[in-house]
């Protein structure tokens, strides 16, 4: 449905997130009619533009980030239009404010105002001070924190605390655009709307889950900010234990915000926490070397970060994790991630226990629910069945199969698109609140420490494989193997 018109205010505006993600999607939301003509999109960042210059590289990232067949010229030129930019040092409070503040003289109080943060974190207390100095801080604006928020717990705390002078906690929306995607969200339809699921969803049926999210990329000229935070922080500690707390938590008592972020949270004090000495048995860490992905040759990490450059960071990661509850018994939850692995793929995998007894000769695989998140989004489950044929019986493992893209012919959106939209109608249900990100750097914490205090190189392993054997024997140790092995 339409919305009501407002300003949309993204710091960072000439950086990598803007170009590539939330500039694309305000302009999907346009041409779907989305977003009123009346709207505005105000690009802030350091560099000395005016808008016209702004508006070109705008120009240029669509038409490299927007797929062809969505773009067309009348459209593009209308939405160029809306696009404003302001050269202002957002962390300090100079002059340079003024080329911001003069775009909402003639505005409104009560135009709805978001503001987009997507820089370094350091710097979100700083901007949100100045916006609120500048007067900009009205009750129908709000913040939204790109992650990561903060590099370990205190950080957050700091960053939380800041930001959280400015704006209440209900203003507040922290992206993780994990929450965004289609079939990250199904996943709640799926738990809860098929009692069938429901009522095996439990350590009495479920052996262990496994989470993964490969990418086939490698740092893409993102050296510098990954370099400081590798796989652990720019995956797990957000996307993929946000991914647990939906496959883990309780049925919560509604889809109101806190309802859902409540039972989220719950999952993530419920993880068994990780001590010192543990870390070393249930987490593994790696970094590519030179290999091949694909057909293409692909240089080591630290090629990558450029000449002569030492680095500890790691670029794959695999954790066993448990969620101490009554639900879930002893269930392993196995949570991986890694750059240059063979395929783009993120998904879940629920295995079954076993069958008590078999009266068959073969053997029996397991029940397996895969829940593919991207691409190909959809569901697999295997099943044991009969072969056909004279020859009695044989099984072998067969696949109920639903593609999402089949069985509904629409376009997926990208996360972003919901995400933007849910900010200008101030619906907080996909974001995470403060106590969520606080509990998920309390768990994460400790492995970041002990990799600290015992640095030593991460696991090697070649690019285009699935990460260090390290981490087949990580999940070996429970007599598990990991998907791709199967
Ligand atoms: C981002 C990480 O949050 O997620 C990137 O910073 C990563 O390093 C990306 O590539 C993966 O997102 P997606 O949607 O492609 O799975």
């Amino acid at each position: 449905s339409a919305i009501d018109t407002f300003d949309y205010v993204v710091f960072g505006a000439t950086g990598d997130l803007t170009m590539r993600k939330l500039l694309p999607a305000l302009y999907h939301r346009f041409r779907d009619k989305q977003i009123p003509e009346t709207a505005r999109v105000i690009g802030a960042a350091r560099s000395v533009l005016s808008d016209d210059e702004y508006r070109d590289r705008a120009d240029k990232a669509l038409r490299r980030f927007v797929k062809p067949d969505a773009l067309d010229e009348d459209l593009i030129h209308r939405f160029l239009g809306m696009i404003f930019y302001a050269s202002v040092n957002g962390a300090e409070a100079d002059s340079t404010w003024e080329n911001m503040t003069r775009l909402f003289d003639d505005s409104v109080a009560d135009k709805i105002r978001v503001f987009y943060l997507a820089t370094s974190p350091e710097l979100y207390g700083r901007i949100c001070g100045n916006l609120a100095a500048k007067g900009l801080v009205t009750e129908s604006a709000r913040v939204v924190l790109e992650k990561p928020i903060g590099h370990d717990l205190d950080s957050a705390r700091a960053i939380n605390d800041e930001v959280g002078q400015y704006f209440v906690e209900t203003k507040i929306f922290r992206i993780d655009h994990y929450l965004g995607k289609e079939t990250v969200q199904n996943l709640i339809a799926l738990r809860f709307a098929n009692p069938v699921f429901a009522r095996l969803w439990n350590a009495d049926a479920i052996d262990h889950v496994q989470i993964t999210a490969a990418e086939t990329v490698g740092v893409e000229g993102r050296g510098d900010y990954y370099d400081h935070s590798g796989a652990l922080r720019d995956m797990i500690q957000n996307h993929l234990l946000q991914v647990l707390c939906l496959v883990a938590m309780e049925p919560p008592g509604s889809l109101d915000a806190d309802n859902l972020r409540n039972e989220k949270l719950k999952v993530l004090r419920a993880l068994k926490p990780i001590n010192a000495a543990d870390v070393q048995h249930v987490a593994v860490r790696g970094q590519y070397g030179r290999g091949m992905v694909g057909k293409e040759i692909v240089p080591a990490y630290l090629e990558e970060l450029g000449e002569g450059r030492q680095s500890d960071t790691e670029t794959f990661i695999a954790i066993k994790a448990e969620v101490h509850s009554w639900r879930w018994g002893n269930v392993p939850f196995y949570l991986r991630s890694g750059k240059r692995l063979p395929n783009k793929v993120s998904e879940v995998v629920v295995q079954f226990r076993e069958t008590p007894w078999s009266i068959f000769n073969t053997k029996l695989e397991p029940n397996r629910l895969i829940i593919r998140l991207q691409p190909e989004e959809g569901i697999q489950l295997s099943i044991m069945s009969k072969d056909p044929g004279p020859d009695g019986m044989v099984l072998r493992p067969a696949n109920i199969d639903i593609s999402f893209e089949k069985a509904f012919a629409t376009r997926y959106p990208d996360a972003y698109e919901r995400l933007l939209m849910d900010t200008v109608r101030g619906d907080p249900v996909l974001f995470m609140r403060r106590d969520e990100v606080e509990a998920a750097w309390t768990w994460v914490e400790p492995i970041l420490k002990a990799w600290k205090e015992h640095p030593g190189t991460p696991h090697h392993y070649t690019a285009g494989s699935w990460g260090p054997d390290a981490a087949r024997t990580l999940i070996q140790e429970t007599g598990h193997v990991w998907h791709e092995d199967m």
